[in-house]
């Protein structure tokens, strides 16, 4: 628990009361409500915790927020995998303890179901479309990194905090939640392009872990936009090195991305998304919501370095 839930930036956790906040605006919050909000804030970050705790396993992945990946703990190994299921069962318990007596019990407990599925349906494809037998670099487009990541992400690191706001505010309106997932799962969708351009370009001593996406063979948006402008001389340069654990080959796919200017594009990408996601925000007009939501959320993780 201290080593894995613990460290992290916990945006998700703390979005949750600074949605219910503005939800109530005017309002003052009584200590109960704080502390419920930030309660289920506290299952998103062990939901987060049970989530990468399996992603490093599956990733083959070093360190985790400046310290070695749990499973590469001395003495932990493969007791990692179940040490990841109790993270999970921790979150039912919480909320069967705290929440049980509450008319929207049963909608919490679903959520955090759903979301669950969607993560794994999302890290499922992640995982198939990189095997490491079998590099064929034709399996990517940045349509397939879009999807891949609304789901492996978006849903429980965007949608499901702000939802469990909501749910606590009373929201029952279908077309809310709807509306609120329209900018969430695009503003999610931002938040992983950030992590697959972090993970090349970022300081492992600012974001805490080493990157690994060239090694694994993944989909990440760098790969996709690389290929997207490779001369035929580059993609050669690409299938010959990328998802191969070698130093050399690592360096080469780079020297690629340096020849390309990947770097510029991702900077440009960044302030794209910028633009067309507040002008999402500001065409939002359910009257249960509030826009500042979703511009709060913006504003934690605009221009990010870890
Ligand atoms: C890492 O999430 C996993 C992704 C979905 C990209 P964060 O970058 O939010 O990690 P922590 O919780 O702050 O360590
Ligand atoms: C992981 O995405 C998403 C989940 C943990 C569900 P990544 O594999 O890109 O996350 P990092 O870079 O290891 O944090
Ligand atoms: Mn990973
Ligand atoms: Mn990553």
């Amino acid at each position: 628990m201290r080593h894995n839930v613990l460290g992290g930036k916990m945006n998700r956790g703390l979005t949750v009361a600074e949605t219910l906040r503005i939800l109530k605006r005017g309002e003052e919050l009584s200590k109960e409500e704080i502390f419920k909000a930030n309660l289920l804030g506290w299952c998103i970050e062990w939901l987060q915790a049970f989530f990468l705790v399996s992603d490093d396993i599956m990733d083959n992945s070093k360190t985790r927020r400046g310290q070695p990946c749990w499973y590469r703990v001395g003495g932990v190994g493969m007791v990692a995998i179940n040490d990841a299921f109790i993270l999970e069962s921790a979150i039912y318990f919480f909320l069967k303890k705290h929440f049980k007596k509450d008319a929207y019990y049963v909608e919490l407990i679903e959520l955090f179901h759903e979301t669950t599925y969607q993560t794994e349906l999302g890290q499922l494809l992640d995982l198939i479309t990189a095997p490491e037998d079998d590099i064929d670099l034709t399996r990517f487009s940045i349509e397939k990194h879009a999807f891949i990541v609304r789901y492996k992400t978006a849903y429980y690191s965007f949608y499901l905090p702000v939802a469990l706001a909501m749910h606590m505010a009373g929201v029952k309106d279908e077309a809310a939640f709807k509306q609120a997932e329209d900018i969430l799962l695009p503003l999610g969708e931002y938040f992983q392009v950030q992590d697959d351009y972090l993970d090349c370009y970022g300081k492992p001593e600012v974001i805490g872990k080493i990157g690994t996406d060239i090694e694994d063979n993944k989909c990440s948006w760098l790969i996709n936009q690389a290929l997207d402008k490779a001369t035929p001389e580059q993609v050669k340069v690409l299938h010959e090195n990328y998802g191969r654990r070698a130093e050399a080959n690592v360096v080469a796919v780079k020297e690629v991305y340096n020849q390309i200017g990947v770097e510029g594009l991702f900077k440009a990408y960044e302030e794209e998304s910028y633009t067309r996601l507040n002008a999402l925000i500001a065409k939002l007009d359910h009257p249960l919501l509030s826009q500042d939501v979703f511009t709060s959320f913006m504003k934690r993780i605009y221009k990010r370095t870890k």
